[in-house]
């Protein structure tokens, strides 16, 4: 894929569910700017505060400024769901895992954010105009990578594994999967085929990072973030609260915690809407000295 460099006039902000990372960028720049900020991302700061007035970005702008109001309407949860995950990618990095695949990469800044070893190799995936869009704004930011970073461009619903190949993905490292803020935009059964994939690609001592959405943001409690959501022109499709027999049903030993478990909240606190799984996974693997049926975690 060749990097598009474009100016701001001609920057094209992708629609539909690429809408849902500018408010998630959003989100991101509101705790970088914080004088305890739990992460700092130049990405999020350079989207928000470039784009904040951009036409196409009215609707956000708008949305953020409501949801981020004098009454937040999610206080923290994106601070903690961003810190769970930066802190289990680092320790797997510091435990010499070098190959990292975001599936849904959208403007997440990690790859320019974290101290990453400059040998890791980042694989973003998502759809072609979010890659060109991202490319653009990391290239217009001057912004620069720590680790090899290569976005890839591809429908996570479709045969994405024959394009990350193509771009250089090494199948028999261990890998660090990242599925944050995707789940929900794909039904049950885009779901499971993503994980199934995805435990096929997974070599021994990968470690898998997702996050779902708690089966009563379908319901009542959730209305007023979905209706947000589809004021983007997305839409949850899916959610779920079976988290650890769902992984393990895929192969998976997970850990998982509830979005506002204070054992994850680094002494912030998460309101109850969007409520929110965040786990981290192991592969399990069969114990062939043990018999057929016996099953140990890798
Ligand atoms: C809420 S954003 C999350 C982005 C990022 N993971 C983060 O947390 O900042 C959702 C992302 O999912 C991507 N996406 C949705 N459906 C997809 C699909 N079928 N294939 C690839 N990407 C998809 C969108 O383009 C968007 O970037």
């Amino acid at each position: 894929m060749t990097s598009t460099p474009a100016s701001l006039a001609d920057l094209y902000i992708p629609e539909g569910v690429g809408r849902t990372a500018l408010f998630i960028a959003w989100q991101r720049h509101a705790e970088s700017i914080r004088p305890d900020a739990l992460f700092r991302d130049p990405l999020a700061d350079w989207v928000t505060g470039t784009l904040a007035e951009h036409p196409v970005m009215a609707h956000c702008t708008q949305m953020v400024r409501e949801v981020l109001g004098e009454k937040p309407r999610y206080p923290d949860y994106f601070t903690v769901r961003t810190r769970f995950f930066d802190d289990r990618i680092m320790a797997a990095l510091h435990d010499g895992v070098h190959q990292i695949v975001t599936l849904a990469g959208g403007l997440d800044g990690r790859p320019f954010r974290l101290a990453c070893p400059p040998d890791a190799r980042w694989f973003e995936i998502d759809l072609p105009d979010m890659c060109r869009f991202k490319q653009s704004i990391t290239h217009l930011a001057g912004l620069r990578a720590a680790c090899r970073w290569q976005p890839v461009a591809a429908d996570l619903t479709g045969d994405w594994p024959a394009t990350l190949a193509a771009a250089g993905f090494d199948p028999a490292l261990p890998t660090v999967w990242l599925i944050e803020g995707l789940f929900m935009y794909l039904t049950d059964a885009q779901g499971d085929a993503l994980l199934t994939t995805v435990r096929r690609a997974a070599a021994p001592g990968s470690l898998l990072l997702i996050e779902h959405l708690q089966a009563s943001m379908l319901g009542e409690p959730g209305r007023w973030a979905r209706e947000r959501v589809e004021s983007q022109g997305a839409r949850w499709l899916s959610a779920r609260d079976d988290l650890e027999r769902w992984l393990a049903g895929h192969g998976w030993v997970a850990e998982v915690h509830a979005g506002d478990d204070p054992a994850i909240g680094l002494g912030r606190s998460v309101g109850p809407v969007p409520a929110a799984w965040l786990a981290a996974a192991t592969p399990v693997r069969v114990d062939v000295s043990s018999g057929p049926a016996a099953r140990s975690v890798r």
